[in-house]
């Protein structure tokens, strides 16, 4: 199987990689996409926008990476100008990964600009309740050990975000017996996040005694570069959310008298960026998922869960027609990846009995839960 990807890929790289990999030898692309983070969707979607509107392809892109992709098109555009409502009219969907991409996925759908159907992986509650918590509280730690080699415990930890990720990530700092601070925006999380027993905080109160912080919320600036101009001495900043704008890496590079010391290259990116002031930070994986850029991701076991349902969705999208919309999957595809990595872990499942399954109103085969359950 062909791979159009290596470690420390540069974003003019990583784009012609996505290219690449949704060009076919005949020049044609793909009926089916697996994505994570909506990349290849979203090139598509941009290609099909450029295509209509060419004035799209001038505008002042918002990001180094806007930048990029907006080049990228314009090549490609040069070269055969219908190029990209061929591949979306030959795409019978896609699907999704990850929570960013999902976002993406509902924002095209809801301004109408959704070219093909959409099964979103990430809200079954065998991928989100699975990788998002446990494969971040186990690969997060690794990275931050792999990139330093630090002693966690102890330490005065910023987790930014208490959603899924944000739950395993302060879940595996507090395992490590470090003193964790978590910072959030929605009420019902923060005081999840207190119920849990860590305490919510603002970045700014924790700026003065942190020694660690962990950007989760696929949201941008979260991480500025004034929050870095005033972290204590050797704080260490990553990111485990799908973006690298989380953190203000652009920004930190442009502070007048930085300067940037490679500690470890890109097998595992750790950079020391000094201040005029002389106080330091660690920066990992330059601000891209640290979990990725300085380990090796989750494991294998919570990955199946996530892959199943991508396999499940897939053989939707093959052999069932769907509307142009944002689907999930049945529950009871849910409950059936659940029970097959069951065995694995060595756990038998009680049986209802007929009594008690028309006594909570379920069949004895599932589905379990309503819809709206939460787990
Ligand atoms: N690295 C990985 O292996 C991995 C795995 C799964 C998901 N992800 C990515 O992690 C990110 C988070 O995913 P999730 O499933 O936890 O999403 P989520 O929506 O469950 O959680 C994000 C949380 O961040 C909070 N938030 C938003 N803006 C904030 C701000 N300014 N300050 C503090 N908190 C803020 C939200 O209220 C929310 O609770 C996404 O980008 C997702 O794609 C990464």
């Amino acid at each position: 199987m062909p791979v159009f990807a290596w470690k420390g890929e540069t974003l003019e790289e990583y784009w012609d990689c996505t290219l690449k990999a949704i060009t076919w030898p005949d020049g044609s692309g793909p009926d089916q996409i697996v994505d994570d983070g909506g990349d290849a969707t979203l090139l598509i979607h941009w290609g099909v926008k450029a295509e209509k509107d060419p004035s799209f392809l001038k505008r002042k892109p918002s990001s180094e990476e806007e930048r990029v992709i907006l080049n990228l098109l314009k090549k490609t555009l040069k070269e055969d100008p219908k190029r990209w409502s061929k591949v979306a009219a030959g795409v019978k969907g896609v699907s999704e990964e990850t929570t960013t991409g999902v976002h993406r996925l509902i924002q095209m759908a809801e301004r109408g600009e959704l070219l093909f159907p959409a099964i979103n992986v990430n809200d079954s509650v065998t991928k989100s309740k699975f990788d998002n918590i446990y494969g971040c509280r186990h690969s997060l730690t690794d990275g931050i050990k792999r990139a330093l080699d630090v002693m966690l415990s102890g330490k005065q930890a910023v987790v930014c975000g208490y959603g899924d990720v944000g739950k395993g990530c302060a879940e595996a700092l507090k395992n490590e017996r470090a003193r964790v601070i978590v910072t959030e925006i929605d009420p019902i999380c923060a005081l999840q996040a207190c119920m849990a027993g860590f305490t919510v905080a603002t970045v700014e109160d924790a700026l003065p005694t942190a020694d660690l912080y962990v950007t989760t919320t696929g949201n941008c600036h979260i991480i500025t570069a004034e929050h870095m101009k005033k972290m204590k001495d050797q704080a260490i900043v990553c990111n485990i959310g799908h973006f690298d704008n989380e953190i203000e890496v652009a920004r930190l590079k442009a502070i007048p008298g930085i300067k940037i010391v490679e500690i470890k290259g890109h097998e595992c990116p750790v950079h020391m960026y000094k201040f005029p002031d002389g106080h330091c930070i660690y920066l990992l994986a330059e601000g891209r998922l640290v979990n990725l850029g300085c380990a090796t991701g989750h494991p294998s076991f919570v990955m199946s869960c996530s892959f199943a349902n991508q396999v499940l969705a897939q053989i939707a999208i093959a052999t069932r027609k769907h509307e142009v919309k944002v689907y999930r999957l049945p529950k009871e595809l849910d409950e059936e990846v659940a029970a097959l990595h069951l065995e694995k872990l060595g756990a038998k499942l009680t049986r209802l009995t007929q009594e008690q399954a028309d006594y909570i109103g379920v069949k004895i085969e599932g589905p379990y839960k309503a819809d709206y359950y939460r787990y």
